[in-house]
C-alpha cells in the first residue's frame, strides 16, 4: 500500500492529465465530445457563431443568459467605457525587449494593468464585473498597440462605439476594415470564447479559489494558454503551412512527420472524438475568405494536410487549425494568432472565476506519493 493510500483511503488514481476527470460542476459551457457538440449557457455554439456577436456571447457568458434590449445597450456603453490603454500600460509597451514574443508581453502587460484598474481592490461582484468588460476590451488593443509599436509605429485609438472585432482589425492595420473581415474576425471570438475546463481555465480557476483577485486569476490562465499544447498551436499550424508552402508536398511533409511519431499542429483533442464543432464553421469560412481574396494556396494546403492526417490517423482537425488559413487571409501574422485566442477566451476565463467565487472552495487535490519513506538524515561531514 502507497504511503498516500495508508494515510487515507483516496479516489482510484486517474489517468495521466487528468483525462476523463470531473473536476467541478460548471453552468457555463458543455462539451459533446462524441457527437462534436459545444454550448454556451445552453446555446448551441453554432447558432451563437451565425447570429450572435463576441459582445453578446460576453453578456451570455457572464450573467447566464441572452440580454434584453435595453440591458444590452447599457451593456455596450460598459465596453465604450473602457476603450483606452491606461498610459501607464503603453509606456510599459514600450519598455520591452524586442526579441519578447506577443505572449510574454500580454502575460506581463495583462498583469500590470491591474494597478491601474479603476477597481482595483474592489472585491464586489459589479466590480469584478466591471474590470472583466475591462479586460476583455483592452486585451485586443494591447495586442494592436505593442504589435504597432515593435514595428515602429505609434499605437492607434480605438473607434468607440465599433464593435471589438472592428476595432482590433482598425487598430492593428490602421485603415477601415473589410465589413467581412469584420464578421469572420468576430465569428472566430465567438468561437473560442469559453471551452469548459481547459488547461487555461483550469488555471484560472485554481488561482481565483485562492481568493486572489482577477488580474492574478487571468495572469495565471495566459500563461497555461501560452503553450503549443494549448492556445499556442494555431501559430505553429500557420508555420507549418508556410514550410509545407505547396499543396503538393503536403502528403509527403505530413507522412514523415507522422513517421517520426510527431504530433501535427491543429489536429487531436482531449475531449473530442470526432471533429470539433469550431473546425467545422472556421472551415467554410477559411474556404470563403481565400476564394474572396483569390488566394487559395493556403486553403488547398491545409485540404492536404487534413486529408492525410484523417487517412493515416484517428485525430480529427481542431478550432486552431483552420482559425490559422482565417487569420492569415486577413493580413494577421502568426504570432497574434495566440494573443487572439486570449483575447476572446478572456470572456470565458472571467465568467469562469466569477463563477468560482460563487461557490468557493479552495482547490487542492493530492498526489499519489511514489516516493521513498522513512530514511533517516545523515549529517552531511558523514556522508560519503
Ligand atoms: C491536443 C492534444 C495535446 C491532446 O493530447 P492528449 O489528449 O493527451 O492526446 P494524446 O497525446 O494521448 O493522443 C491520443 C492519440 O492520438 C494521437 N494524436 C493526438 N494528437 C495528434 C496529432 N496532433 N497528430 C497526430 N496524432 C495525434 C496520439 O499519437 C495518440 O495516438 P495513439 O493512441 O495511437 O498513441 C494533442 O492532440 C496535441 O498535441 N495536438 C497538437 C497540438 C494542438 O493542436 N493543440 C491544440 C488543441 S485545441
Amino acid at each position: 500500500m502507497s504511503a498516500t493510500e495508508n494515510e487515507k483511503k483516496t479516489s482510484p488514481i486517474p489517468k495521466a492529465g487528468l483525462e476523463d476527470v470531473i473536476a467541478g460542476t460548471s453552468e457555463i459551457c458543455y462539451i459533446d465530445g462524441v457527437k462534436g457538440r459545444l454550448v454556451y449557457r445552453g446555446y448551441d455554439v453554432a447558432d451563437l457563431a451565425e447570429n450572435s456577436c463576441f459582445e453578446e456571447v460576453a453578456y451570455l457568458l457572464w450573467y447566464g443568459r441572452l440580454p434584453g434590449k435595453i440591458e444590452y445597450d447599457v451593456f455596450l456603453e460598459g465596453f465604450t467605457g473602457s476603450t483606452e490603454l491606461p498610459v501607464e500600460t503603453v509606456m510599459i509597451l514600450r519598455m520591452f525587449p524586442k526579441a519578447a514574443t506577443p505572449m510574454e508581453i500580454l502575460r506581463t502587460a495583462v498583469s500590470s494593468m491591474g494597478h491601474w484598474d479603476p477597481d482595483s481592490g474592489n472585491t464586489r461582484l459589479d466590480a469584478c464585473m466591471r474590470k472583466a468588460q475591462r479586460l476583455t476590451e483592452r486585451m485586443p488593443l494591447l495586442i494592436t498597440a505593442h504589435q504597432r509599436l515593435r514595428h515602429g509605429m505609434e499605437p492607434i485609438k480605438p473607434i468607440p462605439g465599433k464593435s471589438i472585432a472592428y476595432n482590433f482589425l482598425y487598430t492593428l492595420h490602421g485603415k477601415e476594415p473589410d465589413p467581412e473581415m469584420v464578421r469572420v474576425f468576430d465569428v472566430t471570438l465567438v468561437l473560442m470564447a469559453d471551452h469548459e475546463l481547459n488547461a487555461s481555465t483550469f488555471a484560472a480557476r485554481v488561482t481565483a479559489a485562492t481568493m486572489s483577485d482577477i488580474y492574478s486569476s487571468v495572469t495565471s490562465a495566459i500563461g497555461a494558454l501560452k503553450g503549443p499544447l494549448h492556445g499556442g498551436a494555431n501559430e505553429v499550424v500557420m508555420n507549418m503551412l508556410g514550410e509545407i508552402g505547396d499543396p503538393a508536398k503536403a502528403e509527403a511533409y505530413i507522412k514523415e512527420k507522422l513517421s517520426r511519431k510527431e504530433k501535427i499542429p491543429g489536429f487531436g483533442h482531449r475531449v473530442y472524438r470526432t471533429e470539433d464543432p469550431r473546425a467545422t464553421v472556421l472551415r467554410q469560412f477559411a474556404a470563403d475568405l481565400s476564394a474572396a481574396k483569390g488566394e487559395t494556396r493556403w486553403f488547398e494546403i491545409s485540404q492536404e494536410v487534413e486529408r492525410t492526417v484523417r487517412e493515416n490517423t484517428k485525430v480529427y482537425p481542431n478550432v486552431d487549425f483552420y482559425s490559422a488559413t482565417c487569420y492569415h487571409m486577413m493580413g494577421i501574422p502568426p504570432e497574434l494568432f495566440t494573443p487572439i485566442f486570449a483575447a476572446s477566451r478572456m470572456t470565458g476565463w472571467t465568467a469562469h472565476i466569477l463563477e468560482q467565487w460563487s461557490n468557493n472552495r479552495i482547490i487542492r487535490p493530492r498526489a499519489e506519493y511514489t516516493g521513498q519513506l522513512d530514511l533517516t538524515y545523515v549529517p552531511l561531514d558523514k556522508r560519503g
